[in-house]
Order: structure tokens, then sequence, then C-alpha cells
């Protein structure tokens, strides 16, 4: 099939050279030349494991090619429109979807200036909807722009996880489509035949709302360990059994029970946000979700917590943190916990030195320019006297930890915001270490007044 995708982000670029390695005849297309100018030489202007290699391929076989919105033709639009522009959050929490309806705009602008090329409906593109918009929002772009030129719409929801996206492409848990128009839906149907995957086929709102739906559990899942682990800390259990002794209750699951700093990134924040707002304006009070908010919120903060502990001020203290991408095996940044804490570090006085395998560049231009971001974990632990752990890269967790502990001084303290280090290797080497729900705090016990140093 003919196929354009709008709006080359994560989601757009791995749809269009998905799309493409399937054999399908695709157009990308953004508003940005310059990101259009490079995926034409092959080049993903962002770290996605597997994704530049798929771009070359559709581009060497000529049928993944791109161009800038202004450059399109009617003549070059596909039989199917996929959407994936961003929909950010507004400060309300709302979906921000001026993206959205510029791509309509867009879209209707072009079918307008089309002269009757097509014959009827059939002929005509269909809107396929992947940028996650709020349950409703299908029906009202409907009425308000694509009914009166014959276009219809499909909500297709991805499921794609940042460092993942090329694999969960080709390996869905599920595909889901959403539309009034059967015709519409049998034909992006077809797209996923060949994967294997259950499809579910709905009305538009109740696929917007799987989304959500989705994104909002495991959001919740993320901030329920996070409070246990937070009561491990208390009464002195360890989180990281608890989440296997509950995870094997095939009615819970192992996945999403890692505590730790709580989930950012470009999704799960905005979502759960976006809902909740949805919420509002609806009159529901979501107070499940908003304490899914409120927890995931506080957890970034731990090391925060953690160092007054240890250090009484920070003042004067150097404190490396390592890990500025919102999770491993990416360069984005969006809503990472070290972009929140960090400021909160140099405002008591820390001196501050970070590093990330992927996204030091995107971070420099973000964090205040006192924060020395290093090339290296072992540059940025030189001299440091703590040591937080933002991100589980794998680069960190191999580490010579006996190097690290010769470049530190005293007390060595580590604050694993991800528990994803030795803690007995660490202990062992002299550090003084805490996790997140690891149930033997150093030094005082939480919730109480820190108790004299042993
Ligand atoms: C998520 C959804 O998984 C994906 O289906 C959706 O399409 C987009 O949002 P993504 O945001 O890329 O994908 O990352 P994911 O791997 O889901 O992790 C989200 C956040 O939760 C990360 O910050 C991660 O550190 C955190 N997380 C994840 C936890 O804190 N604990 C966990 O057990 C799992």
């Amino acid at each position: 099939m003919r196929v354009t995708v709008l709006g080359l982000g994560y989601v757009g670029a791995v749809a269009a050279a998905a799309l493409a390695h399937d054999g399908h005849d695709v157009l990308g297309v953004d508003i940005d030349r310059g990101k259009v100018e490079r995926f034409r030489r092959g080049e993903v202007p962002f770290h996605e494991p597997g994704l530049d290699e798929l771009v070359r391929e559709g581009v060497s076989r000529g049928i993944l090619r791109f161009a800038e919105t202004g450059d399109v033709g009617p003549g070059d639009l596909g039989e199917l429109v996929f959407v994936a522009v961003g929909t950010p959050s507004q400060p309300s929490g709302a979906a921000d979807l001026s993206q959205v309806e510029a791509a309509m705009e867009w879209l209707t602008g072009l079918v307008q200036g089309a002269n009757g090329m097509w014959g009827d409906a059939g002929d005509r593109p269909v809107v396929v909807m992947k940028s996650t918009v709020p349950p409703g929002t299908g029906r009202r772009l409907q009425e308000r722009y694509l009914a009166a030129h014959g276009i219809a719409y499909v909500s297709n929801p991805e499921f794609l996880r940042e460092g993942s996206a090329v694999h969960d492409w080709f390996h869905p848990d599920r595909v889901v489509i959403g539309s009034e128009s059967e015709e519409a839906a049998a034909r992006v149907r077809a797209l996923y035949e060949g994967y294997g995957a259950p499809i579910v086929v709905t009305h538009t709102t109740t696929a917007e709302m799987i989304k959500y739906g989705a994104n909002a559990f495991l959001a919740t899942k993320i901030s329920f360990i996070n409070e246990l682990a937070n009561m491990c800390d208390r009464v002195g259990a360890d989180v990281e059994v608890v989440a296997r002794g509950i995870g094997l209750d095939p009615r819970i699951g192992p996945d999403f029970l890692r505590a730790g700093l709580g989930y950012g990134g470009s999704c799960f924040p905005k979502d759960v946000r976006a809902l909740d707002h949805l919420a509002l304006v609806y009159d529901y009070p979501f107070e499940l979700l908003r304490a899914v908010i409120a927890v995931n919120s506080r957890q970034r903060l731990l090391p925060l917590f953690a160092l007054r502990r240890e250090f009484g001020s920070l003042a004067g203290v150097p404190v490396a943190v390592l890990g500025l991408s919102f999770k491993p095996n990416t360069d984005d940044i969006r809503e990472a916990p070290a972009l929140d804490l960090i400021p909160l570090l140099l405002q008591e006085g820390a001196e501050v030195r970070a590093a990330d395998p992927r996204a030091a560049v995107r971070a420099r231009a973000v964090l205040p320019g006192a924060v020395r971001v290093t090339d290296s974990a072992l540059e940025a632990v030189q001299g440091a006297r703590a040591l937080v752990l933002c991100t589980e890269w794998e680069e960190f967790r191999r580490l010579d930890w006996e190097d690290v502990a010769a470049c530190m001084d005293e007390p060595r303290f580590v604050f694993d915001g991800r528990n994803a280090l030795d803690r007995e290797r660490l202990e062992a080497l002299g550090f003084r270490y805490q996790g997140v729900g690891r149930g033997r705090p150093v030094g005082a016990r939480l919730g109480v007044p820190a108790a004299a140093k042993p």
C-alpha cells in the first residue's frame, strides 16, 4: 500500500521505516527540513536501537522517501496517512492538540486542492491517528475537519517503548484499531494481519481509552511498588524480594514492579496528566490517578532526602549524578528524574557533576551551567563524596567499582535510584549504600530523627 507518515519522531520514524520494511511504499513527512534531509541520507536524528538500519534499508530500496510538509502535493498522499505528531502537556495537564489540528488543516488543504482527483470516498486517504489523543478527540476531529471531505478516521494507538521501539513494532502484544468506518478499519487492519498479534477492532473513543488506560495502569503499577518500597524502608523489608514474591502471582505478573525514582519519559507523565485533566473536565474525581501522580513526583526526590540525612548540609559536597536519560538505551531526557533532582542539589550548595552514555549532549543544553557534564562516569565520580544513580545504564552496572571507590572521597555514599547495583559488593568495597526499599537504610532509620551515626 502507499502510506504517508506525518511526524518523524520516534513513533513516526519507526512506523515509516517498519512499514517500508514490510514492503509498503512510504513517504515520511515532517515540518522540519533539516530532519527530512537527515532521514534522506539514512540518518536518524535520535538514538533508537535498530532504526538506523531500517531507515537505510528502506531508502536504499527506494520505498522509503522523505519530504517536508510544504513539498507534498495531493498526488503524493498515500491511501493511509498516519499522523504521529507530538501531543505534549499543557500547563493544565491537558494534551496540547495544536500539532494534531495543524495536521488536519494540512491534510484537508491538500484534499481540497485535489480538484476531484479522487473519485468516491473509497479512494480518498484514510487518517490513521498514531499520536496519543484524549478519548473523544477522534470523533471531534472527524466532525470538525474530515467528514466534509469524505475522509475516514482510524485511531491506531502505538504501544512502543523507547529503546525497544523497533522490536515492539514488529512484536506487538496487540493491535488496537478504532473507527466508525468498517472499510477504513479493514484497510488499516490489513497492515497488521501478518504480525500474528490479537487485533482489537472497536469504536474510536474506546480505542483512545485503551491507550490511556494502558499507560495509566502501568504508571499505577510503578507508583504502587514505589509506595511499597517506601514502606519497606520503614519496616526493614527488601522490596526487590517483595516484587518477586508478588510478581509470581500471574494475576500480578513480574513486569513494571521495579522500585526506584519513578517513571519519566515522553509518555507516562503526559498521558497520566492528560487523563487526570480529562477526568476534571468530565467532573470525575479520579482519586487513584491523582495519587499515582503525587507518589511519582515525590519519588525522584528521595536522593535529596537521603543526602540531607547523610551530610546534613550539602554545601560544597561534590555529588556525582549518573544517568540523565529517563531510562537506559535512549537519549531522551524528557521528564528524567535527574533533571529535576540536579537543580535542587545545586540549590542546597552541592557541587554537581553528571554523566550519561548517550544523553549528555541533550542534557547539557538544558542543565544549569553550574553542572559539569563529563564524558565518562569515572570523570564524574573523581573526588565525589556521594554518587546518585538515576538511570540503570548497563555501562554503570559494569563500572569497575574498585576504581570508583579509589576515585571517590569519604564517605563514598551511593544512592542507587534504580536498585541496579550490587549492594553487598559495594558495601564490601567500603561504600555507604542506600537503595529504594532495600530495608536497611544507611545511618538513621527513615521516618524517625536521625540516630547518632554508628
Ligand atoms: C511507555 C509504555 O511502556 C509504552 O507502551 C508506551 O507506548 C509509551 O510509554 P516508555 O515511556 O518508552 O514506554 O518506557 P517504559 O519502558 O515503559 O518506562 C517508562 C518509565 O517507567 C521509565 O521512566 C522507567 O524508568 C519507569 N519504570 C518502568 C519504572 O520505574 N519501573 C518499572 O518497573 C518499569
